[in-house]
């Protein structure tokens, strides 16, 4: 199983604050099924800027320690990079880690109140580079719950959406919880990542996730969203159609518009 979104490496965001503290996730992570993860700090949200050199020094290091540790768990460098006006400039001076290594996908992140109006302008101007947005927690968004239409509109335009395995099982709340199962339901989600910052709360959940996920979708749709995450860190075309296929009539009747 394969993590596309946690906040483990240590001391460099709101997530784990020490090494001790990350060995100890990461053993929970372990215990989870998941095998590889994408470490994913802060970036460029006006309080954490974590450069990708230093990314990758530290992930280099924290491998080290795994292996100390004897803890099973390969770790690759990345980012959660918030939109920001900079980030076209940022990407052109190669300061952006993406999930993959030939910098197709982009784990992208929105303000949580709101979707900001050049929210689209930038997705494709992106998008006119190759590179593929994936939208991480549409389904804490407060401006996709006021008006799902523009998820619909990302998607459709060829963005990729990652739910939070956590918003899944209702860590957040009932009403997070039953937008993420309406985004499922609509085929607008690719993909479950931890979103992990610490043991209590916002942990891992992956297990419990894709064990739901089984119950509700059957275990083909469950199997697609962990190839998806596969895909999205190998670079690979992630499956889009499959999930609309299955869902098409589902989709129907909760998007009214459309
Ligand atoms: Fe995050």
């Amino acid at each position: 199983m394969i993590d596309l979104h946690c906040h483990i490496l240590p001391g460099v965001d709101d997530g784990s604050p020490d090494l001790e503290t990350s060995i100890g996730l990461a053993k929970v992570a372990v215990s989870q099924g998941i095998t590889h993860m994408l470490l994913t700090p802060h970036h460029m949200d006006g309080v954490y800027f974590n450069a990708k050199n230093s990314v990758i020094e530290k992930t280099n290091a924290f491998q080290t320690a795994l292996k100390a540790n004897d803890v099973p768990l390969t770790v690759f460098p990345g980012q959660e990079v918030h939109i920001t006006g900079e980030l076209l400039k940022a990407i052109e001076q190669d300061q952006i880690l993406f999930a993959d290594e030939s910098n197709r996908y982009l784990i992208l992140e929105l303000p949580h109140n709101e979707v900001p109006e050049y929210t689209s302008k930038l997705l494709f101007n992106l998008q006119s580079l190759g590179i593929t947005p994936v939208l991480v927690h549409p389904e804490r968004n407060q401006g996709f719950m006021a008006d799902p239409s523009k998820l619909y509109g990302f998607v459709s335009q060829g963005c990729v959406t990652q739910l939070t395995a956590s918003s899944y099982v209702g860590v957040f709340g009932e009403h997070v919880q039953k937008f993420t199962e309406q985004i499922i339901d609509a085929g607008l989600g690719f993909v479950f990542a931890s979103d992990a910052h610490n043991f209590k709360g916002r942990n891992f959940k992956m297990a419990q996730a894709f064990e739901k996920l089984e119950k509700q979708k059957g275990v083909r749709f469950a199997e697609i969203y962990k190839e998806n995450a596969k895909s999205i860190i190998n670079g690979d075309d992630v499956i889009l159609g499959e999930i609309h296929h299955i869902h098409e009539k589902k989709r129907k009747k909760f998007w009214g518009l459309f």
